[in-house]
């Protein structure tokens, strides 16, 4: 299986980026700029270069799964939070590629709540989340708290609403769980939040609602 990353030089981006070149996937890592080419080559992965803001269909080409972990950091969340998750979304409609996972945030189900200064970025998570959910396409959304850069544990807790808007899990953990969840029947089409905790991730994904 040949799965693209999205976001691939960023922090959790590299993490899934190499953990899926140490799998038994092909890992094929989306970079905007040239410049880092030879750091996702030295992932064990090959690059592509692309913008989610432009044409991004050669990026899709010959894959099987995406994982979705690109973000705007805050500078242009209707542009690429929304708008470029968009974008790749129905570019895997057109190329077939049915596999889709989704990097989203604790807090994207009630933007509402959130403080002002996030509510944009969350109602931007939440409008690609909805398409996603719209599209045909075999989806996964994970939704995790605050991404620390602590080591991660492998240990986490996993349900359709964890009933709070606090709390922290290291990039690492979750880069793991996107890519686990990538072939695990039990995450196809579910959208589910995540934070550190005791279950082992693989045994969270067996249950992750
Ligand atoms: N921070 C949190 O606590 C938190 C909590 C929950 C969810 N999240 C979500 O997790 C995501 C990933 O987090 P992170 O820490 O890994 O972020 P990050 O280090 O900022 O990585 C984001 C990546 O997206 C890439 N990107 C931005 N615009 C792009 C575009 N137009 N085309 C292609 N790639 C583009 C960036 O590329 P460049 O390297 O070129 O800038 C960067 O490599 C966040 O964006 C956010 O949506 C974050």
């Amino acid at each position: 299986m040949r799965v693209l990353v999205a976001g691939a030089h960023g922090q959790v981006g590299q993490h899934v980026t190499s953990i899926v070149a140490d799998s038994s996937h092909d890992s094929r890592g989306m970079v905007r700029s040239e410049d880092q080419v030879e750091d996702i080559e030295a992932l064990g992965a090959e690059p592509v270069v692309a913008d989610l803001t432009a044409d991004i269909g050669h990026a899709v080409e010959d894959c099987d799964a995406i994982v979705f972990a690109a973000g705007s950091g805050g500078d242009d969340v209707w542009g690429v939070d929304r708008d470029g998750a968009i974008r790749l979304i129905e570019a895997a409609e057109r190329q077939g590629v049915d596999r889709f996972v989704m990097l989203s945030s604790l807090g994207a189900d009630t933007p509402s709540m959130a403080p002002e200064a996030l509510r944009d970025y969350l109602n931007a998570k939440a409008e690609a989340d909805e398409r996603l959910r719209e599209s045909d396409l075999t989806y996964t959304i994970v939704r995790p708290g605050e991404l620390t850069t602590e080591e991660g544990t492998g240990r986490v807790r996993t349900a359709a609403d964890l009933e709070r808007k606090d709390g922290d899990i290291p990039r690492e953990d979750v880069a793991c769980m996107l890519v686990t969840a990538i072939p695990m029947e039990s995450t196809y089409d579910r959208t589910f939040e995540v934070l550190s905790g005791d279950e082992p991730i693989e045994t969270a994904l067996e249950d992750p609602l």
